[in-house]
């Protein structure tokens, strides 16, 4: 399903955009981004893609062609690729998957070696060219969707692996791709060349690996392959990432994607990863949650899909390179736990509504003391997604709910229910002013219309009627 209401929302500011980039190719440079521009290019991520299975079979040893598919099938995972290749309850890479963009829905293409409606008749080049360069076989610049502009810094030798893996390890699919319902004149593709030239990186050229020092094979990881940053790293008025290396503390900074904030990954120690250790962050990417948090919203598939099949000594580079990420605010002071609000509820003070529809909605798993049950029902005491000024993400757990991924590392998923039918928005506005206000924490208040705002881009049920 894809999410119209967000299109609607952002398609005033990106059809000026649009229309600007047909105008002049300068404006860029010189323009600072708006507020509520924070809308990008990326999926809508809510339904799952179909397990990848039936690929590869397990290589011989002494077969290096084989060795190079398995290779390959492991880096398709790490880049995700079935994620928007996979259309629900479609073929595995056979494409169609509805991506909402500003200006329209763009679809995923077929990447199976179908020769007819896939890309069968691809040469490497071809294959490269597009991965890389965002360039399609008939010269057409793709949608900044395919997250071309990380896979840029894909070594050579990577995109050859992932090459052998599509063209030999996954079965051909005869679909015919689908046009994107975006209007004319916004159709035209030659400003999006422009937008290319302007905002894509070079390509790496194949340069020795430096893999062997954990930090470079982090850094290679999260900047290309993973495309971290793609959901991570905020966007600017053209929807181009502000940063796309840690050249500037905008890189993994937080950006808003299809209603969830991807939080700050620097090391702040209030919204960001200052107080998780290299194995708390491991953890997390290995089996969905860790005694400071659990994957939710689009970082759910992402875990499920992607980071839990990556081997242990990738998930410890991306952590070691994560934790060498400077903070955005290095002068901010570390939160500590304060019980005065615990206590406060137990004896029953002064409670207002925010603190009455917490003990009736929440604390039974996430306790009075708000540490909940460490690695079933998070803290919210301390929390750094608590603690991100963005409150994006807390209003639409609280409206929707949220189901953990399934790892194999942590078979049993829990999930936490929506509220959208119980709660008003008056309610949801309190209690998680509350909650970011209580134990230690230390975030802005939520606001009314700060819900109703969410609760109309999620597609939440009405408020109740009181
Ligand atoms: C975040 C979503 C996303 C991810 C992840 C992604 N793609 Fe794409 N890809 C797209 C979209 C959308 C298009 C079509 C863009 C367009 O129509 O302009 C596309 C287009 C392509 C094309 C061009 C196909 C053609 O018909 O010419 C190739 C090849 C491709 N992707 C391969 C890959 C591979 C390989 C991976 C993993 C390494 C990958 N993609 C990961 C979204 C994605
Ligand atoms: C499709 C978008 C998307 C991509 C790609 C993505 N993330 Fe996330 N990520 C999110 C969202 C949304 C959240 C917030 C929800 C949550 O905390 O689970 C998040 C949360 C996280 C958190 C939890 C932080 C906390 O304090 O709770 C970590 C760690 C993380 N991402 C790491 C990564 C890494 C490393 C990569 C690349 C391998 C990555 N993410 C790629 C969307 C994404
Ligand atoms: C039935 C148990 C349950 C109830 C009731 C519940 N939650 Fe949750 N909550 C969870 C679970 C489980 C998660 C993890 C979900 C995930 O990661 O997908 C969670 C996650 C969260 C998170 C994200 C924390 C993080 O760091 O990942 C917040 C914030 C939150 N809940 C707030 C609330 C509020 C506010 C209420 C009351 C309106 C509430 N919850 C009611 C079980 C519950």
């Amino acid at each position: 399903m894809i999410r119209k209401t967000m299109m609607k929302r952002f398609a005033g500011v990106f059809t000026a955009g649009a229309l600007t980039l047909m105008g002049a190719a300068a404006w860029a440079q010189s323009a600072t981004s708006p507020a509520g521009t924070a809308v990008s290019p990326v999926p809508t991520r809510t339904v799952p893609a179909v397990a990848v299975e039936g690929g590869a079979q397990p290589p011989a040893a002494n077969d290096p062609q084989a060795q190079l598919v398995k290779q390959g099938e492991y880096l398709a995972r790490a880049a995700d690729c079935a994620a928007c290749h996979t259309a629900p309850k479609g073929q595995p890479f056979a494409g169609g998957l509805p991506i909402a963009s500003p200006i329209g829905t763009i679809y995923s293409t077929n990447i199976t070696p179908d020769k007819g409606t896939g890309i069968g008749s691809y040469s490497l080049e071809d294959f490269d060219k597009a991965v890389r360069h965002g360039i399609a076989k008939n010269g057409a610049t793709l949608y900044p969707a395919m997250p071309y502009t990380s896979y840029a810094k894909v070594r050579p030798a990577d995109i050859k692996a992932l090459y052998a893996y599509f063209m030999n390890g996954v079965p051909p699919v005869a679909q015919t791709n689908k046009s994107t319902d975006i209007p004319w004149p916004m159709s035209m593709r030659w400003p999006l060349s422009i937008w290319r030239k302007m905002f894509a990186p070079a390509v790496v050229a194949d340069t020795a690996s430096t893999d062997r020092d954990p930090i470079s094979r982090g850094r290679y990881l999260v900047e290309g392959l993973a495309h971290c940053s793609a959901c991570h790293t905020p966007r600017g008025v053209a929807f181009q990432e502000k940063a796309l290396t840690d050249d500037s503390t905008a890189f993994l900074s937080g950006g808003v994607v299809d209603n969830f904030l991807a939080k700050n990954l620097r090391g702040d120690v209030t919204d960001g990863l200052g107080s998780w250790s290299e194995a708390d962050i491991t953890a997390f990417l290995k089996a969905g949650r860790n005694d400071h948090s659990a994957a939710f919203g689009g970082m759910s598939d992402v875990v499920q899909h992607s980071t839990q099949h990556m081997n242990d000594d990738d998930l410890a580079a991306i952590a070691k390179y994560l934790k060498t990420l400077k903070p955005v605010d290095p002068n901010a002071k570390a939160l500590a736990y304060d019980d005065t609000v615990a206590k406060a509820l137990r004896t029953g003070a002064g409670k207002g509504n925010g603190a009455l529809t917490f003990l009736d909605n929440c604390a039974a798993c996430h306790r009075s003391t708000g540490k909940g049950y460490t690695q079933t029902f998070p803290t919210l005491a301390l929390s750094a997604t608590v603690n991100s000024t963005d409150p994006t993400s807390l209003i639409h757990i609280v409206l929707r709910g949220a189901e953990m991924p399934w790892t194999k590392t942590a078979p049993t998923h829990y999930a936490m229910p929506g509220f959208d039918d119980r709660l008003t928005d008056q309610d949801v506005a309190d209690v998680l002013t509350f909650v970011r206000s209580s134990w230690g924490n230390q975030a802005p208040a939520v606001t009314v219309a700060q819900v109703a705002k969410v609760r109309k881009a999620v597609g939440a049920a009405a408020q109740p009627q009181r």
